[in-house]
Order: structure tokens, then C-alpha cells, then sequence
């Protein structure tokens, strides 16, 4: 079975490796990698009920003693309790130094059981296996991890890079539309920040998952290579995120993260000419559409204005955000908060 390999060469390289059926050779594709080991499975509900017994088989198969954890599916799933548990959790199995964590799941899983596997006895190997193309496309490239807190969504995390990822596409059949869309508007990001011929090619609706999942890795991991601890160029994946993050708040998370990054993206779009760049907002906002998304940005300016105060981007008076200069192009732009407050009052209706 054919499938694609993307090298991350970060303090710690790893492979990604990407192809429709991969979960069935996740076993010998983590040798290499983990070698003899034990290892705790860490899943959510949901994935649980729809491949948990197929991951557990294919670990045996391959001659892996492996158990699982299960935390109920949902955001509110990523705390401080889940860790500790799942913590453990391990330290109950006894897993060693030399065993690993394997982290099956969306963001979620990924985000808590990066972080356990970077704590644990200080660190043990953990594999990514992304079943939602959110996870997939972003948050198991860069080794960012988290947890939320009740002062905040991801602020206790860490900079922990996996050993492998292995990306089974097929996986992602099974998502509600709703959590597929959302994985979208990452993909549309990524076309929008750093390739043309991308956000051209996702015109073709439904594109090819794995083409699109391994061209959208690559342009991540393009990036962190460059800025592995999100000093400087890693901002621009946030295209959109500033006033998505504002819009998710004051929803109270209503509005998910990707139709709040859709809506971000378009705000950002129709800003960009005001700053003296093109307008790509009319091309954008229908690519969005025809995804099935509401760009509409349900609040008012000053909600919007208020609700970025508190953006971790903010620097004292001013904040960054990242504006298009033209498709497959943006660059981060630094406004003073009165600038920004008078942009919000044009672009928003
Ligand atoms: N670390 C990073 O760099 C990074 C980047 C982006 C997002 N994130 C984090 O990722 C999280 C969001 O990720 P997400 O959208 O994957 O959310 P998620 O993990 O909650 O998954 C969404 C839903 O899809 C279900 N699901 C997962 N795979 C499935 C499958 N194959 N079939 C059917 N259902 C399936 C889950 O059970 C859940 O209900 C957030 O916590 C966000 O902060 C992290």
C-alpha cells in the first residue's frame, strides 16, 4: 500500500506518514521508531466505539502489549483532571522510561496526551494517530501540546515533538459533517497563506483527502522548521485566528473553532485592502460558502474590539495580525488598537 512520508526536522525529527488504511500498519511502521516497548493507548469516546478495538488488535498483532485510556469525547475533555488521571493511569500500568504513549484521536486527545507524555517521568516517546482532519492538518504537526484551564483555553501547555505521526485518512469517513467542515477551514488557511495553486485546487469540492492532508502538512512543517517555538513565522498560521479566538469567546464556544476561523479569515480579508494590500475577500468568502460555512460575523465591531483586548497576540498598545497580500501570501501586520478599533467599524457590518 502506497501512502507518503513528510520528514519534520525540528529539535526532535520525526516522520509523518500519511495514506487511506494506514491504521493497519501503524504496528510496523511505530517499530522502527518505539522499538520493543509498552504502550497506553490514549482515545476519546468516540473514537473508542468506532476503531478502539481495531488499534488494540493491530498493536497485538504487531506484537505490542498495549492498554487504553478512555476520556469522554469533547473539549472539556483537555483539563488539568483528565491529565492527572491519565497520568496515573500510567504510573498504575507502570510504564517505564522506554514505553510510550500513543495518542489517538482530534485535537483533543492530541493536545492532553502530548502534554502527559511530556510530563510523565519527564518525558516519554509519544506517536500521534490524528483521526480528525483538524488534527491531521494542524494540531499533530508543530508539537505544540495543551490543556485548558478554567482562566483559559490552552494555557498550560508545552513545545513537545512526536516521534512519528501516522495519518490514516480513511479514518476521517466517519466524522459528522460539522467536524469535517471545520478541518476545512484550516486547509483553506493554509492555501490562503502559502499556496496559490492549493487554495486554486480546493475549488474541486470534495478534493482528495490524502493529496490535500499531505501538501498541508508540508506547509506546516515548512513553517515550524523555520520557527519551531513560534517566535516570528508561525504567526502566520494564525491567519484568521485573531478574530476567530474573539468570535468563539464571545460565543461562549457556540460558534466552533473552524467556523469562527472561516469568519476570522473574512474580517482579515476585507481589512487587508484598508492596510494598502489587495482584496482577495469576494474570492474568499465564496471558496467559504461553497464549503458550507456562514462567514457572517454575528457581532458588532466593538464586541469584536473588546473581545481582542485580552488576545494573547497583544503587545502593550498594539496587536498583530496577519492580513493577505495576495492569494497563497500574508504577512503579519502590527496596528495600533485605535487603528484596529477604526478598521473593525469598516469591515464589519
Ligand atoms: N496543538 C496544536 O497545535 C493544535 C492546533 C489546532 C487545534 N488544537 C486543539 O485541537 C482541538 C480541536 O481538535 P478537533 O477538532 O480534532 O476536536 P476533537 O478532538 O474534540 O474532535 C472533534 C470530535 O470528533 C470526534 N471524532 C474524532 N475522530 C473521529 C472520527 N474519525 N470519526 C468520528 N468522530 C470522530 C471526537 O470524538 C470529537 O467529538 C482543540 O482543543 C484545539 O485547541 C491544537
Amino acid at each position: 500500500m502506497q501512502h507518503r512520508t513528510i520528514n519534520v526536522c525540528v529539535s526532535r525529527s520525526y516522520d509523518i506518514h500519511i495514506g487511506n488504511g494506514l491504521l493497519s500498519r501503524l504496528g510496523e511502521l511505530v517499530r522502527p521508531v518505539l522499538g520493543d516497548c509498552r504502550i497506553a493507548v490514549l482515545t476519546d469516546s468516540n473514537v473508542d466505539a468506532l476503531y478502539g478495538s481495531r488499534m488494540m488488535e493491530h498493536l497485538a498483532c504487531s506484537g505490542y502489549d498495549a492498554c487504553k485510556y478512555v476520556i469522554p469525547a469533547g473539549e472539556a475533555s483537555k483539563c488539568s483532571d483528565n491529565m492527572l488521571a491519565f497520568l496515573n493511569f500510567l504510573a498504575a500500568e507502570q510504564l517505564t522510561r522506554s514505553d510510550a504513549v500513543i495518542a489517538f484521536g482530534g485535537g483533543v486527545v492530541g493536545d492532553l496526551g502530548g502534554l502527559s507524555a511530556s510530563l510523565y517521568l519527564r518525558g516519554v516517546k509519544y506517536v500521534q494517530v490524528p483521526t480528525t482532519l483538524l488534527a491531521a492538518v494542524d494540531s499533530s504537526v508543530g508539537g505544540k501540546t495543551a490543556i485548558d484551564i478554567p482562566a483559559g483555553k490552552n494555557l498550560v501547555g508545552s513545545f513537545y515533538q512526536p516521534s512519528m505521526v501516522c495519518c490514516d485518512t480513511l479514518l476521517m469517513d466517519t466524522l459528522p459533517e460539522n467536524i469535517y467542515r471545520d478541518g476545512c477551514a484550516e486547509v483553506i488557511k493554509y492555501g490562503m497563506i502559502l499556496d496559490a495553486r492549493l487554495y486554486s485546487d480546493l475549488h474541486n469540492v470534495p478534493f482528495d483527502r490524502e493529496d490535500v492532508v499531505a501538501r498541508c502538512v508540508a506547509i506546516k512543517r515548512d513553517v515550524v522548521q523555520q520557527d519551531e517555538f513560534d517566535n516570528g513565522m508561525r504567526g502566520l498560521l494564525n491567519f484568521g485566528h485573531t478574530f476567530g479566538h474573539a468570535i468563539e469567546k464571545l460565543s461562549d464556544f457556540a460558534v466552533s473553532h473552524g467556523e469562527a476561523v472561516a469568519k476570522g479569515m473574512v474580517i482579515a480579508a476585507r481589512m487587508a485592502p484598508l492596510c494598502g494590500l489587495c482584496d482577495v475577500s469576494d474570492s474568499l468568502s465564496r471558496l467559504l460558502i461553497s464549503y458550507g460555512f456562514d462567514i457572517s460575523c454575528g457581532y458588532n465591531a466593538n464586541e469584536i474590539f473588546e473581545a481582542l483586548l485580552s488576545d494573547k497576540k497583544r503587545r502593550g498598545g498594539s496587536i498583530s495580525v496577519v492580513l493577505p497580500k495576495a492569494v497563497g501570501e500574508c504577512i503579519l501586520v502590527t496596528l495600533e488598537l485605535e487603528e484596529l478599533r477604526g478598521l473593525l467599524g469598516k469591515v464589519i457590518d
